[in-house]
């Protein structure tokens, strides 16, 4: 554990290009109980943090949050035999309002409390919340020196859910199914700049609006999640969750419940039954157009979402095959509606 730290901190404007050293060796303080780091050695004090500067800023901030995330350097001090030990590329929220700095505190007491047990396995490793204890500028905006959450650096986050690799996608729900089960908790800012693949394993940070004490409403079968993709959208009212709900849909975890044809929404079942959808063709449409528009719409649903069983291709050749007996069926069907 690192008990201290040393780092200069700087201001920049907000184009990013001028920077002034505002502290030089800050000292800061570690905070009780904000530490997760499961199978990271450290070796001895002191410690620096270093560049913390412009070229490395990875936000400007959400606008009021006062907060600043920058790219930065964990190594032991040169007093230390810095040579044997490795930097460790790490991730600095900093916080520039003393707000800010109890929010950040608030995340890295989740990190090393409920979040422990996914340390360095679904959330980045936490070297702690770290106070400055030798400010000398207060209440300065640009002062950027109340304090700063450490996490462990983990790269670039994703960039889309729903083209991420299906494995991902299926591990992506499964740690939040944990997080939501077993931590009671909900995140509350699942997008794509917070999730990171590592290896093909989701990691989650930005713990800021997550909430404590969830009682998890969606209830998945265990093997559901083996069925993923194939199931049909459930709805909301069965898997109450909006976290849940949303991810599993934003990763295509089920397939849609309705298809469009005609400018109209059809339910899944009509897809067994293409004569209920051409009864359903509104009276513009010829009867080769509502046959044709009918068959297609099938075809296109089994080939995107359930390419795997075939059926979208089994169901156009049967149309090859049977075109002309299935039109002159429905045509009788047609006539006959319209007779009485
Ligand atoms: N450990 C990390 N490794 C790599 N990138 C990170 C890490 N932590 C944060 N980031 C990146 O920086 C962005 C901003 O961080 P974060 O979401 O924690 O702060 P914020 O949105 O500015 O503040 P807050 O949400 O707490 O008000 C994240 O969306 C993520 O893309
Ligand atoms: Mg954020």
């Amino acid at each position: 554990m690192i008990g201290s730290l040393t780092a200069d901190v700087r201001s920049i404007d907000d184009a990013g290009d001028r920077e002034d050293l505002l502290h030089k060796k800050m000292h800061l303080e570690l905070v009780a109980n904000t530490v997760a780091l499961k199978d990271v050695v450290l070796p001895s004090k002191p410690w620096e943090l270093i560049a913390v500067g412009a070229e490395n800023r990875l936000t400007t901030g959400v606008p009021g949050n006062h907060v600043i995330v920058y790219r930065g350097e964990l190594r032991a001090a040169p007093s230390v035999d810095a040579k044997v030990h490795k930097a460790h590329k790490v991730v600095v929220k900093l916080a520039t309002r003393a707000r800010s700095f109890e929010a950040l505190i608030r995340e890295g007491e989740l990190y090393a409390g409920p979040l422990a047990e996914m340390s360095n396995r679904a959330v980045p490793s936490c070297y702690g919340v770290f106070r400055v204890t030798n400010r000398t500028v207060v209440d300065d905006e640009n002062d950027c020196s109340f304090g700063c959450l450490i996490l462990a650096d983990l790269g670039e986050p994703v960039e889309s859910f729903a083209k991420a690799d299906e494995m991902f996608q299926i591990r992506l729900v499964n740690v939040l199914v944990e997080l939501h089960h077993k931590m009671h908790m909900t995140h509350g800012q699942v997008y794509p700049v917070n999730v990171f693949d590592k290896n093909g394993w989701p990691f989650l940070v930005d713990f800021s609006r997550a909430k404590l004490n969830h009682q998890c409403k969606f209830l998945l079968e265990r093997d559901a999640l083996k069925e993923f993709g194939l199931d049909v959208k459930p709805k909301f009212e069965d898997l109450p969750c909006k976290e849940l709900y949303k991810v599993t849909e934003a990763v295509n975890g089920w397939r849609p419940s309705s298809f469009i044809c005609y400018n109209l929404a059809f339910d899944v079942e009509f897809l067994e039954s293409p004569l209920d959808i051409m009864d359903k063709a509104p009276p513009e449409f010829t009867a080769e157009d509502a046959f044709e528009d009918a068959h297609e719409a099938i075809i296109k649903y089994y080939n995107k979402w359930m390419p795997a069983t075939g059926k979208g291709k089994a169901h156009a050749d049967a149309l090859e095959e049977n075109r002309v007996s299935w039109l002159k069926e429905f045509k009788a069907e047609r006539a006959r509606a319209s007779r009485g």
